[in-house]
């Protein structure tokens, strides 16, 4: 894994548009996994202000909330609509966000991995880091063949979450999320995390051993990721050879 530690959140989201936007600069129909939370608010922000055309390109989020429909403020659907979609060209028959209210999750779990097949795969996975290593909404104990489906949300990434939705208790307990298997296949691994309160988490994806009680050392294994943090983010690594700093 390629790290860079970026100044702070601002150099941080100006980084992760850099690569985002030569990647669809070159390839103007990428396929792109993308995340919500708060780590790529300002990532979204740089990307909409880089001007880069998105006509071509498809995405796919990572997870929704079983029970949010669209016009949910906290449904993700709602979220990439405020921060991406109502701002870039991007062709909604192009973008994809699992479906909180499918009837039939499983069939609904089936489609959107076929939709990712269809579209030729992922070029390029965003992903943030949950306080307790999740990614996409893994957590831990997720196999690492895991494909997009169903989940209940650990109880500490109901907490984390609890600051968009006012309580805890409003967080919806399930989710639909892509797999640690299917977010493996893509061909690259962008992986954002900043502030102090991801430091040890971050260590642990970086330093520890691969353990599936951190879903985000499954990183470990693919052989082309980077990983963006800020300087809090970065405070507790050991900083060994090969590691940039910028
Ligand atoms: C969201 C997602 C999650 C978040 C993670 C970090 O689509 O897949 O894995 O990336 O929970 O969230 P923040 O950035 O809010 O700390």
């Amino acid at each position: 894994m390629r790290v860079e530690v970026l100044a702070n959140d601002d150099a941080l989201s100006r980084r992760a548009t850099e690569v985002v936007a030569n990647l669809v600069r070159r390839r103007p129909a990428a396929v792109l996994g993308l995340p919500t939370g708060g780590t790529p608010v300002g990532f979204y922000r740089e990307l909409v202000r880089s001007g880069v055309s998105f006509r071509q390109v498809w995405t796919f989020n990572l997870d929704e909330y079983v029970g949010l429909g669209r016009s949910h403020p906290q449904s993700y659907y709602a979220y990439m609509k405020r921060h991406l979609y109502d701002h870039v060209d991007l062709d909604p028959g192009r973008t994809h966000i699992p479906d909180g209210m499918a009837l039939d999750w499983e069939a609904e779990c089936r489609r959107y991995e076929a939709l990712i097949r269809k579209a030729g795969g992922l070029d390029l996975v965003v992903l943030g880091l949950g306080h307790n290593g999740h990614i996409g909404f893994n957590e831990p104990g997720t196999p690492w063949n895991s494909r997009t489906r169903r989940v209940r949300l650990a109880e500490q990434t109901r907490q984390a979450n609890a600051r968009f939705f006012g309580s805890a208790d409003l967080v919806p307990a399930e989710a639909i999320t892509m797999g640690i298997g299917t977010i493996l296949e893509a061909r690259r691994i962008l992986l954002l995390a900043s502030g102090p309160a991801k430091a040890s988490t971050v260590r642990r994806v970086l330093e520890g051993p691969p353990d599936t009680s951190v879903p985000a050392t499954a990183l470990q294994t693919h052989s082309d990721v980077t990983v963006l943090l800020d300087r809090p983010a970065a405070a507790l690594l050991q900083m060994s050879d090969g590691r940039a700093s910028t």
